[in-house]
This record gives C-alpha cells, structure tokens and sequence, in this order.
C-alpha cells in the first residue's frame, strides 16, 4: 500500500478514558472535518452494545469488527476517527491507519483513566466489572507501545477538550509546513 496524503484522516489512538471520543468530536467540528467513532460504527452495524458484543461473542470476533469497521470507512472525505481502545494492538489495523492518515494518541495517566472509567456508566467487559487499579495497569502497559507507534501524543490530564484541540492543531500545522 503506498501512503496517500497523510495529514487528512486523524485517528485517535489511546487507552480507554483518554478523551478519544470528546476530544474527537470537538476536533472534527474545528477542523471541518467529519467525525466517525469506530465502537459507535460497530454497535450500528451489529445492532447490539459492544459490551454484548464482546461477552456474546468474544474478543477475537469484537476485533475482527474493528479491523472491518476500519476497512469499511470512506477516507476520501477528511475524517477525526475515534478508535477503541485495543485498535492498535492489530498489526492490519496499524496498517490502514498509516495509509490512510496519522495517528495521535491521546495519553493520560492511570489516576485520570481510573477517574474517568469510575464516572462513566459504559461498561467496559475487557476491564472486568470493578475498575482495578493493577488490572488497568498492567493492561496500560501491554499497550503503551503500541500507542507509541502514533505520530505524536498529547496529554489529556487535567486540560480541557478546547486546549487538547489547539494542541493538536498546532502540532498538525507544523507538521504540513
Ligand atoms: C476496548 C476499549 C473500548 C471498546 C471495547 C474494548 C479496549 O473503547 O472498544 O470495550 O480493548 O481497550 P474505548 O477505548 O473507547 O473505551
């Protein structure tokens, strides 16, 4: 696959409650670009929660989704695409997102992931029922380099959704000149 113009799909990449998809939203609409949310895309598409996904049907099929979900999406309009959480950790789907655009992972630290996942009412099967600290770790950790792989990072803690936005459109300037 040869690389088509780079700086035109965004994908953001990063752990689960990093920001990926507030962030995404408020990017898209600042950028004029359109805004797709890969778990979003998925839930449509199987017309089922991806927790009932992924407990009904398992891991590996909820992955094959993604890398379908990811496959299907139309890149010739200018998109921020919202991923889930493990997308990276898929050889194929680290594939796609190089050729048709960049990825930015948003990082936040554990203390931020482990207070935004307590807020959020989305159930989340692969984080098991109770938000455990250890668990969240060491899951953190098999997939910070992968995460790495992005062009460049932002980090999200204790900044709100309009500064993570100028950064990332400061970052993406310098980058196109
Ligand atoms: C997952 C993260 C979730 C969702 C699914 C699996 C993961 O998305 O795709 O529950 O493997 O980390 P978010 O990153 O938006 O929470």
């Amino acid at each position: 696959m040869e690389n088509r113009n780079r700086y035109e799909n965004l994908f953001l990449i990063g752990f689960s409650g990093s920001g990926k998809s507030s962030v995404g939203k408020l990017l898209a609409k600042k950028l004029k670009f359109n805004f797709l949310d890969t778990d979003i895309k998925i839930e449509a598409n199987l017309n089922m929660k991806i927790n009932e996904i992924i407990t009904r049907k398992g891991e590996d099929y909820f992955r094959k989704m993604e890398t379908e979900c990811l496959n299907e999406i139309n890149y010739d309009s200018k998109m921020v695409i919202s991923t889930g959480g493990g997308i990276p950790t898929i050889k194929e789907n680290l594939k796609i997102m190089n050729h048709f655009g960049i990825m930015i992972w948003l990082n936040s630290t554990i203390k931020t992931i482990i207070r935004r996942l307590e807020k959020s009412k989305e159930i989340r099967p692969l984080l098991g029922e109770k938000i455990s600290e250890n668990e969240i770790t060491s899951l953190f950790e098999q997939r910070e380099k992968y995460y790495q792989l992005a062009k460049f990072s932002i980090k999200t803690d204790n900044k709100n959704l309009n500064s993570i936005t100028e950064e990332i459109k400061n970052k993406l300037s310098k980058l196109n000149n």
